[in-house]
């Protein structure tokens, strides 16, 4: 099976001093988050990997679920203080994409965070771009 990724923008929820970031970022705490779910998680095929930021970043905290050939989604304004539930939920979802051979997630399978903060779903690219299409 391909490559699963859920990204993690790191940089989002960020306190800035003087130009700089102070301390833990609510994105960071996102990624430490679903990264000590995801050791628990039904499925160990689905990567979590850090990402300094998806160009959303009025929308944070920003996730994303990725994978070759299938549709990019791209959620935000996911809580750094998820709950078990919300967790275990985005998990459940997660898991939904790699089986699916699209990567479709239906509005009504997704939880309620993965509902509401929905930014984008990019269809992966063609195999081969028909003629005519440039
Ligand atoms: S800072 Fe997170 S998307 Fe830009």
């Amino acid at each position: 099976m391909t490559a699963h990724t859920i990204f993690v923008c790191t940089t989002c929820a960020s306190t800035w001093e003087n130009g700089k970031r102070v301390g833990e970022s609510g994105g960071e705490k996102l990624l430490k988050r679903l990264q000590q779910d995801n050791q628990n998680s039904q499925n160990q095929e689905i990567k979590i990997q850090a990402v300094e930021c998806m160009s959303a970043c009025n929308r944070s905290c920003v996730i994303c679920f990725a994978s070759k050939d299938k549709y990019t989604y791209l959620f935000g304004d996911i809580s750094p203080e998820l709950s078990s539930t919300q967790v275990a939920g985005l998990f459940e979802c997660a898991n939904k994409y790699y089986h699916h051979p699209q990567g479709l997630l239906p509005w009504a399978e997704r939880p309620d965070p993965l509902k509401k903060g929905v930014l984008a779903r990019i269809p992966a690219i063609p195999a081969a771009i028909p003629v005519g299409w440039v």
